[in-house]
């Protein structure tokens, strides 16, 4: 990839961290926050909206056709996202969105289209890259790359924790179950599963605090730039 910004990459499964420590990352070294999830959840938002099947993806594709899918940034650490014009930012995080988000994901057409439009926001300026494959494929010439990883039990707590936090009508049950469904199918995916890249520093946050994680990562980011 010909970019001349910095990227620190995040990897990992949904609840091992990755947003809470990447936005703080970026608002510490003052670089852009690229949350890549939120731009898949925004594709399954615009599906489930026009009612196309999730596995149909000649019919996926001929609606990226027709998308206009923009990231904004209002601060470095806070990311909006618009579809044809529309702020949906705040209805991204929904459980069906999640899950929806996961399945369109393994769509070539899907990966393929979201490929240019990440490597755009990272002309922007310095950013912190969060998602799945964000250090093996779509930058893989990131400066730093970290993969973060949890137990499946800490992971689903901590998903629990936010989805009741915001509301949501949600058991632990429930969540672990997703949670573990979401995973099997980003990992076993074939193309750009999520795997840690060969260069990826991996870190364990199962029984690590948020200040902790970062400031390993801090660490890590000053030894290499
Ligand atoms: O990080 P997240 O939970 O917001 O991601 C939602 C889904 O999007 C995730 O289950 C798989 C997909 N995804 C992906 O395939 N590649 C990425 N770089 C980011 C997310």
């Amino acid at each position: 990839a010909q970019r001349s910004s910095l990227v620190i990459a995040i990897d990992g499964p949904a609840g091992a961290g990755k947003s809470t420590v990447a936005k703080l990352l970026a608002s510490r070294l003052g670089y852009l926050y690229l949350d890549t999830g939120a731009l898949y959840r925004a594709l399954a938002w615009k599906t489930k909206r026009a009612s196309v099947a999730s596995d149909d993806e000649a019919a996926v594709e001929r609606l990226l056709a027709t998308t206009l899918l923009e990231v904004r940034h209002q601060d470095g650490e806070r990311m909006r996202v618009s579809v044809d014009g529309q702020d949906i930012t705040d209805d991204l995080r929904a459980p069906d969105t999640s899950a929806l988000a996961s399945v369109i994901s393994s769509l070539p057409a899907v990966r393929e289209w979201l490929l240019p439009v990440q490597r755009k926001i990272a002309e922007r300026g310095a950013v912190v890259a969060e998602g799945r494959d964000v250090g093996t494929r779509v930058f893989p010439a990131a400066d730093v790359k970290f993969f973060l990883e949890a137990t499946p039990e800490v992971r689903a707590q901590r998903r629990f924790r936010e989805l009741a936090a915001s509301g949501g009508p949600v058991s632990l049950e429930d969540t672990a179950r997703d949670l573990v469904a979401r995973d099997t199918r980003d990992r076993t995916r074939a193309l750009a599963p999520l795997v840690p890249a060969p260069d990826a520093l991996t870190i364990d946050t199962s029984n690590l605090d948020i200040e902790q994680v970062l400031q390993r990562m801090l660490a890590a980011v000053s030894a290499k730039l």
